[in-house]
């Protein structure tokens, strides 16, 4: 029985045997919640069925429908959080012993002339030996698969398990994210450049929990240097920006310019938009927290008060709106929202970001 999926880069096919896959997220750590909460909001986004299998531990297990080198290749172009996506061949417990054992009871087939390439991910609390346990898995690939190679570098196939304090999963990665394309994007290698802009990642991931879809159209009320507005564009919403200050539109319109899509920016106050009832798809945005960026309203209170007002008002009902602040925003559901989802987001000592998935 073949179990194996195909790698987008592999030369011929190997078929999975039922029409579910089960395919493993090896997720950042840098963040005990949020990138689930991204893969799985991504999911919801794109329509994608899903149960999930496992979750926590940096490793979230989803059974999928067919079609999973497609659906990993469209997850890859959005998700910002995960660092590879696995089609899983076994699973077993997280012993040297039982990881071998369930390789060599696997059928893993790598064709005549060849190359792959095995890596061992060790999740915090696992006990294995990475380097030893690759060594050993790709001595059985090898001498399993007669004329197949070992490339490091550049392989065709490019197996990895990744192994938890109570699990390992192994299997073939069909995509990965380049997140070095996210630190390109950092606000200081941008051509305009303001302090308290929002880092690119988390711009990214705060897109994708929003569930924006193809040709939405996002706002950003707070836009400041564009840094969110440049996540959503990038997957193919429409944007359109907003910011009190005429040099910050300025500035935005400086960084979005060369990035092929279409955007939309005015100056005017967050509190007060030229926009109408029920007319924008989704909101997200990082509005001042009082601390250096300048705020525009007599307090920071009234500002999230009343900006949230005028957020609930020109969205369109069922949209979603992802605020980020440095504290729990009491009003949402004063205001009329459903607060769906919310995440804690250490940045440093005196800073936790508190992001807030909210529903009209
Ligand atoms: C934290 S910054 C936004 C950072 C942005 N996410 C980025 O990546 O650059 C907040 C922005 O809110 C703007 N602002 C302050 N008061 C405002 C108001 N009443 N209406 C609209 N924008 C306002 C500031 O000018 C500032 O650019």
């Amino acid at each position: 029985m073949k179990t194996m999926t195909q790698a987008p880069n592999a030369k011929r096919l190997t078929q999975a045997s039922t029409p579910e896959a089960l395919l493993a997220f090896e997720l950042s750590g840098e963040h005990e919640t949020l990138p689930e909460g991204e893969v799985l909001a991504c999911m919801r986004a794109l329509e994608i069925e899903h149960d999930i299998v496992k979750s926590g531990e940096q490793c979230l297990l989803l059974n999928i429908g067919n079609d999973p080198c497609e659906i990993s290749k469209m997850l890859s172009t959005r998700l910002a959080m995960t660092h590879h996506i696995v089609s899983v061949i076994l699973k077993s417990d997280p012993l040297e012993s039982s990881i071998l054992e369930s390789v060599r009871a696997a059928e893993i087939t790598v064709p005549r002339g060849e190359t792959f390439s095995v890596r061992v991910k060790q999740i915090k609390g696992s006990f294995i030996r990475s380097t030893r346990m690759e060594r050993l898995i790709g001595k059985v690939i090898f001498e399993r698969n007669i004329g197949a190679k070992v490339d490091l570098a550049n392989p065709d196939h490019r197996f990895r398990a990744i192994v938890t304090k109570d699990s390992c999963v192994f299997g073939e990665v069909l995509a990965s994210i380049d997140r070095g394309k996210f630190w390109d994007r950092k606000p200081h290698k941008k051509p305009f450049f303001y302090p308290g802009a929002i880092s690119p990642d988390i711009a990214r991931a705060i897109v994708n929990l929003c569930e924006i879809r193809t040709d939405d159209l996002v706002l950003d009320p707070f836009c400041g240097t564009g840094g969110i507005l440049l996540e959503a564009g990038m997957i193919r919403a429409r944007v359109l920006g907003i910011d009190v200050q005429e040099s910050m539109v300025r500035g935005a319109d400086t960084n979005l310019r060369s990035h092929g899509f279409e955007y939309r920016l005015a100056s005017g106050d967050a509190c007060n938009l030229p926009l109408k009832d029920g007319s924008i798809d989704a909101v997200v945005t990082d509005p001042p927290y009082g601390r250096s960026v300048v705020v525009m309203a007599e307090s920071v209170e009234s500002l999230y008060k009343n900006a949230l007002l005028e957020i609930y008002r020109v969205m369109k009902k069922g949209g979603r709106a992802v605020v980020v602040s440095d504290f729990e925003l009491p009003w949402a559901d004063e205001v009329g929202f459903v607060v769906t989802g919310l995440y804690k987001n250490r940045v440093h000592r005196s800073l936790t970001r508190y992001i807030l998935v909210l529903r009209k």
